[in-house]
């Protein structure tokens, strides 16, 4: 008899923005015509900047005659894209992380996903709750039960320390993600050495998730835990062009995994996770495309810094606008200054808000409780949308609030 997973009965049948996109397409069946705004999945709704748009048509042309065709390209990235990327990301702002360190993917999503291939199934796993899904499906999907939960709540600033690890609970993988989805939460450097030293002291691992490290703009914030003395030994990094450059639909990202990173075998032997995941990768990946990385590429020329710099200012406008309103509205408010998540404090059941907002103003966010229970109470408002629909948003909840 062909059994299933049954791992897969221990999560909720539809993954959070499943679930939304549901109610809201029952929404608009219910009410045809209604003029929706999303601000729910944080879905970039700006194009694609020139630079990046040139290189893809680009390479286009590349792959349309035989002289620059490109077929299968290399599993781990084509080195144009990871020698800039250790350069701009990395080397420039003194982290010596090099090119062999970085394997390029179609984004962070599958990396922090697919990452825990790589550990033995007893591991012990601690999250942040609230906390992005991935981490927490993918550990249950693959049969881990007990995920030991950091409370992210206003009284810590949602930034849970080692401290704060339930007694008893000694995790061998954490999961760190700053600017924080969904609190929109940044750690200070101080903060993330606290956790580097932790993992370094107990042979354990950081999984580190950047994927919003271009919205920070508060001088001194780390962009990179390897900012951190002693990160390379027990820090896995993953970033993302998705909120960086637009490329939700493109799909290109990247995971640093530092030479000499280590786990262990059973036996206490020390094996590097660097070929692991390069196995695993050129196994189960052909790679991003070549159109693809040649746009990524371009995001670190001058024109596509000052361009994407720009369209990420524009979000972390929206997400000003909306905080000023929220707040005159006499809601609590975290996030939104070096992310484009906002917080809100809802002091109520937050599906139950959710609905209201979506029936009463036509406006979609992302319940607090989709993102675990300590999320319960709150709502993640995303700042990725147009001006225009940001105005009207705050119009429409004034009106309801
Ligand atoms: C979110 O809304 O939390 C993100 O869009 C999810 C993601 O990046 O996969």
């Amino acid at each position: 008899m062909l059994h299933v997973n049954e791992n897969y009965a221990k999560i909720k049948p539809t993954y959070l923005f499943a679930e939304i996109a549901h109610r809201v397409s029952a929404h608009l069946e219910a009410n045809p015509g209604a003029k929706v705004i999303r601000l729910g999945i944080g879905d970039v709704t700006e194009p694609l900047c020139p630079a990046v748009i040139e290189a893809m048509h680009k390479a286009v042309d590349d792959e349309a005659g035989r002289a620059a065709f490109h077929g299968y390209g290399p599993e781990q990235g084509y080195a144009f894209l990871r020698d800039k990327i250790a350069k701009f990301d990395f080397q420039d702002r003194g982290i010596g992380i090099e090119s062999d360190e970085i394997l390029v993917s179609d984004g962070a999503k599958c990396d922090c996903g697919n990452i825990q291939e790589l550990f033995a199934q007893d591991v012990k796993v601690a999250v942040g709750d609230p906390v992005y899904p991935v981490y927490v499906d993918t550990n249950t999907m693959a049969g881990r039960g007990d995920i030991a939960l950091l409370p992210c709540t206003a009284a810590n600033g949602f930034v849970p320390m080692p401290s704060d690890l339930p007694r008893g609970v000694q995790p061998d993988i954490v999961y760190l993600c700053y600017p924080n989805n969904p609190t929109g939460a940044v750690a200070t450097r101080a903060q993330l050495q606290s956790w580097v030293d932790w993992a370094n002291a107990n042979k354990a691992l950081i999984l580190f998730d950047a994927a919003y490290e271009a919205f920070i703009r508060t001088p001194g914030i780390p962009h990179s835990i390897y900012e951190c003395d002693g990160a390379r030994s027990c820090a896995i990094e993953f970033r993302s062009y998705s909120k960086t450059a637009g490329f939700t639909g493109v799909r290109c990202g990247y995971t640093v995994v530092p030479k000499g990173l280590c786990a262990y075998a059973a036996d206490g032997t020390s094996v590097e996770l660097r070929p692991m995941w390069t196995r695993r990768q050129t196994t189960k990946f052909n790679g991003a495309s070549y159109i693809t990385q040649r746009g990524a590429e371009a995001i670190y020329t001058p024109e596509g810094q000052a361009q994407t710099k720009a369209t990420i200012d524009f979000y972390l406008g929206n997400a000003k606008l909306m905080r000023k309103a929220l707040e005159e509205l006499g809601y609590t408010v975290a996030g939104g200054e070096d992310s484009p998540y906002l917080w809100v404090d809802v002091k109520g059941d937050s599906w139950e808000f959710f609905d209201r907002l979506l029936k009463r103003a036509n406006i979609v966010t992302t319940p607090g409780a989709g993102f675990g229970k300590a999320g319960e109470g709150f709502i993640r408002i995303s700042a990725f949308n147009s001006r225009e629909n940001v105005i009207e948003a705050i119009e429409r909840l004034k009106g309801v609030l």
